[in-house]
């Protein structure tokens, strides 16, 4: 083993052509041969890339740990990313104490609970947009047809955001997701949607109604406790984070069950605990946040018997993590039976998942309905011809033609 950084990688790094399941085949290799090792970035830094399930929950776990994008050694994906975050601290960008109190503000809007009362609602928009699916011409693309608008409705509802409005925000969310790749337009992005938010913002303190963004300008900005930019900048992640993880999610989770027609059927005839559990393995096995988790350490600390110096950049791998043996028995086989709910598809520590509560109700309702209701579903395009999202912050597919 060696502390020597090797060339240049790249981030995300690409999933190998016809493993599209897979985490990137250099991940996989350096998670068996050197689990902790020095990874050189583009722009020279060397953070550490940690692989191995228990050393990805030690250091997201790791008080000594933290995000602060500014500190030299931070690992940043790239110039775009680099640039965005210096201009736009969200949830994700702070540390405690300051991260402890604006989570706050939002941990109510999303609990369990309340996740489980939309689930009827989740249910309707499912079968609306089936109706309006099997009513369409076959085939179709599964992406536009349900993936892509059933977490944008919801999470529209919730934040209060016209869902008129989703060409807009799906066209420059999908820019800020650096899904085609074009640095300046992924900037500009960012600020189009804060202005469209701050606008929105503005007018719900004078006319608030039931939702999250109109409750933070009345209690937040109308009593000068957040500027509407801070109140714009919560709202883009949520915005962001809400629609197109989930949407991925539901994509490349049927493109792989699809590719598994055993384990197809199973969630197809299997009850809604099975279908949840089905929910869990897909997330551990697709892992699709794939510029993985990135931190700086603020003091030394220890990670599986490597000393990791104050300032220096750790990316956390969380793909290698859900694909490792010792936490989960053949790791590369998809299996929607096996206990997995000891995943890291949603992170870890303070940082995990805000959102997973609607995202898990979210994929249940989606899987639990979609292959029921249309048994035949089948891919139109030979699987080789699937189009992956190498380059985007979540990974998934383009388009999912199906027929039926
Ligand atoms: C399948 C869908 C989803 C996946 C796989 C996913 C994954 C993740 C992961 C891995 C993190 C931690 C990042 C880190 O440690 O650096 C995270 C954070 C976050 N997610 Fe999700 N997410 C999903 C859906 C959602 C939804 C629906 C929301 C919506 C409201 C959401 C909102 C957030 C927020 C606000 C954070 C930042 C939390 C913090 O920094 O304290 N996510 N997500």
């Amino acid at each position: 083993m060696t502390d020597a950084p090797p060339e240049t990688t790249i981030f995300p790094m690409p999933r190998a052509a016809g493993h599209p399941f897979d985490p990137a085949p250099e991940l996989a290799r350096r998670s068996k041969e050197e689990p902790i090792s020095r990874v050189r970035l583009w722009d020279g830094t060397t953070p550490w890339l940690v692989t191995a399930y228990e050393d990805v929950r030690a250091v997201l776990a790791d008080p000594r740990v933290g995000v602060d994008v500014a500190e030299p050694g931070f690992p940043h994906t790239n110039a775009v990313s680099k640039a965005r975050d210096a201009r736009m601290k969200t949830l994700m960008q702070m540390d405690a104490p300051e991260h402890t109190a604006h989570r706050r503000l939002l941990t109510a809007d999303f609990m369990v609970k309340k996740m489980e009362a939309l689930r009827p609602r989740i249910q309707r928009v499912v079968d609306d947009l089936i109706d309006d699916l099997l009513a369409g011409p076959n085939p179709a693309d599964l992406v536009e047809a349900l993936a892509l608008p059933v977490p944008s409705l919801v999470i529209c509802e919730l934040l209060g955001v016209p869902y008129a409005d989703r060409a807009f925000f799906q066209r420059v969310a999908g820019e800020l997701v650096m899904d085609e790749g074009d640095p300046a337009r992924a900037l500009a992005a960012g600020e189009e949607l804060n202005a469209y938010l701050e606008a929105l913002v503005a007018a719900k303190s004078a006319d608030p109604g039931e939702d999250v963004l109109s409750r933070l300008a009345v209690e937040q900005y109308g009593t000068g406790a957040m500027t509407l930019r801070e109140i714009a900048t919560m709202g883009q992640l949520l915005l962001v984070a809400g629609h197109d993880t989930t949407a991925n999610m539901i994509a490349l989770g049927t493109a792989a069950l699809l590719a598994n027609p055993g384990q197809l059927a199973a969630v197809r005839d299997g009850d809604p605990a099975l279908v949840a559990n089905a929910v869990e393995e897909l997330l551990r096995y697709l892992s699709i946040t794939h510029t993985e988790a990135r931190r700086v350490a603020r003091e030394d600390l220890e990670i599986g018997g490597r000393l990791i110096r104050k300032g220096e950049g750790i990316v956390v791998v969380k793909s290698t993590a859900n694909r490792d043996p010792s936490a989960f028995p053949d790791p590369d086989v998809l299996d929607v039976r096996r206990r997995v709910r000891h995943h890291v598809a949603f992170g870890y520590g303070v940082h995990q998942c805000l959102g997973q509560p609607l995202a898990r109700v979210e994929l249940q309702v989606v899987y639990g309905t979609l292959y029921r209701r249309i048994p035949t579903l089948a891919l139109a395009t030979p699987p080789e011809e699937l189009e992956f999202k190498q380059q985007a912050v979540f990974y998934g597919v383009r388009e999912l033609p199906v027929t039926w």
